[in-house]
């Protein structure tokens, strides 16, 4: 009995020793940025400053903007952490530009990483990899989305949309003149269509329920389970530690977009008809005698494909939500787009001229991205020891670096009354008081996204189609809000809003 007694007294002691032990290393690590001459916030003992990510009260984009905000006006970077890791956040726009854009050579990588054994396509697509793989891929995906390629994109955009209208129209029966619709499942079905073109180089129409398997397959494959948020916010803040719990990137779809891709490669190399997509640029690559190490081939191929379709679909898809919830709020502004639309289409016919055109609307849709950015954390690493010029400050190699959008365009230094949604402040006159790098939906520098003229193409039309023919109003049982299981800033589930017939 005493020997019992003795050994749990002998356990107490040595786990209060260690818990100490471990405290106190939590308690130092947390005093980086402090050693460093790096101003912080207050911070958790445990969660750092990322409490509300970690126990999913908030989305991650929201909360890392929210510290940007909290930080002192005069202070061009912030240290910050999520858990005990060190991030640097970048306040400042000229800091930002020299950052993303001047020494992009010690910036060139993303910290968010898929660095799978088990999952190539999650790891080697353009949006994972590293240089200087990455300047030798970018090189030949970019021309996918030239200006003239973007033309021809333009018929298939207004098919897809004349399948949405006819699937609208369908939700009006018995002649009711204004219902609620699930608008995000609309715009996921009708991005669906366009990027499976664009990224598989098929045809599929998903609001048809004879033909939207692939529709279903990915709705499936990409579900937001705990597990696969749980996963990709790994990928995000503790990529070294993400291989241990690794998923998929295409999720447990994976092997049915494998066997789409390749259906289409061969169908296309037999064929040899080219249609200037991202299937005649891989093919090329594949086929291509490489003077590199680089191996295009297998999966890595199928990784550019699903990487379009990952990045292309929902990003649209949140600004086509949002846009559409801002003008249900502020019916003056519907009624300006609307009858520039109208003025346009009447002018140009259903034309890429129209949409150019149509300035007011492009307008409205930089202001929803200025709100709303899709993609809110642009991230980079340091792959050298870089000292920021002009201060003492040395970010050390592997150190994460963050520009927190929801923080930078609600900033009041760059946008007076920040949190009104006011398209004018991107009008021909106003536009030239946007300072460089103080807006960025698109991030910036040479690892800008590639597919920005599609995303916004694609957007606007979406757009035109719906408000030409309908009134959007809100739903009243419709709390609105973000999505806080995503690690992007999208619309929740059951995203809903009054459709008037005009
Ligand atoms: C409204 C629509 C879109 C938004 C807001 C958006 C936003 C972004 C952002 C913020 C980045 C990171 C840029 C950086 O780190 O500096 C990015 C990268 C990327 N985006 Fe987009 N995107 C959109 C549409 C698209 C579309 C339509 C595609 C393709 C079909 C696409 C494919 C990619 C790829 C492949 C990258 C990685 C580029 C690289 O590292 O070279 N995006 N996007």
């Amino acid at each position: 009995m005493v020997m019992l007694n003795f050994r749990f007294v002998d356990l107490l002691f040595t786990v209060i020793t260690l818990g100490t032990f471990l405290f106190l290393y939590l308690q130092y690590k947390r005093t980086y940025w402090q050693r460093r001459g790096v101003p912080t916030l207050s911070s958790h003992w445990l969660f750092g400053n990322a409490k509300d990510i970690i126990q999913s009260k908030k989305s991650p984009g929201l909360v890392i903007g929210e510290l940007h905000q909290k930080a002192s006006n005069n202070d061009d970077i912030l240290g910050i952490y999520i858990l005990h890791k060190p991030f640097l956040l970048l306040r400042n726009a000229e800091l930002i530009k020299q950052i993303l854009i001047k020494d992009f050579n010690y910036f060139p990588d993303r910290y968010f990483t898929a660095q799978s054994i088990r999952d190539k396509i999650g790891s080697s697509n353009l949006f994972t990899i590293h240089n200087p793989e990455w300047r030798y891929l970018r090189s030949k995906i970019s021309p996918v989305f030239s200006s003239g390629k973007m033309k021809k994109v333009f018929n298939l955009i207004v098919e897809t949309a004349d399948s949405m209208n006819t699937y609208l129209e369908q939700q009006f029966t018995n002649d009711v003149k204004t219902r609620s619709i699930e608008m995000k499942d609309v715009a996921l079905r009708y991005t669906t269509d366009i990027i499976s073109s664009v990224a598989f180089g098929i045809q599929v129409n998903s609001f048809d329920p004879k033909t939207m398997q692939f529709f279903q397959k990915a709705q499936k494959g990409l579900q937001l389970t705990v597990f696969r948020m749980i996963q990709i916010g790994f990928m995000f803040f503790f990529p070294k530690f993400a291989q241990l719990i690794a998923g998929k990137m295409l999720g447990s779809s994976t092997d049915y977009f494998r066997k789409v891709f390749w259906n289409s490669m061969d169908n296309r190399e037999m064929t040899k008809v080219k249609r200037g997509d991202l299937i005649d640029s891989l093919i090329d690559l594949k086929n291509e005698k490489q003077e590199n190490d680089f191996k295009f081939e297998g999966d890595v191929l199928v990784s550019q494909a699903g990487i379009f379709f990952i990045a292309g679909r929902e990003s649209s898809v949140t600004t086509i939500c949002y846009t559409l919830y801002e003008l249900a709020k502020q019916p003056e502004i519907q009624k300006r787009a609307r009858e520039e639309i109208h003025e346009k289409l009447k002018e140009h016919g259903w034309t890429y001229d129209a949409f150019q055109n149509m300035k007011y609307l492009n307008q409205i849709i930089s202001e929803t991205l200025r709100l709303y950015p899709p993609a809110p954390l642009i991230d980079r690493v340091c792959v050298e020891d870089y000292k920021i010029p002009g201060t003492k400050v040395v970010i050390e190699k592997g150190t994460p670096v963050y520009v927190a959008l929801c923080g930078l365009h609600q900033d009041p230094r760059y946008y007076p009354d920040p949190l009104r949604y006011d398209p004018d402040r991107f009008s021909d006159e106003n536009k030239e008081n946007i300072k460089q790098c103080t807006y960025m939906p698109f991030g910036d520098g040479p690892r800008i996204c590639v597919g920005q003229r599609l995303g916004l193409l694609q957007t606007g039309m979406g757009l035109v189609s719906i408000l030409k023919n309908y009134e959007v109003s809100l739903d009243p049982t419709y709390k609105g809000g973000v999505d806080v299981s995503s690690v992007f800033l999208t619309v929740p589930e059951g995203f809903r809003l009054n459709l008037t017939k005009l």
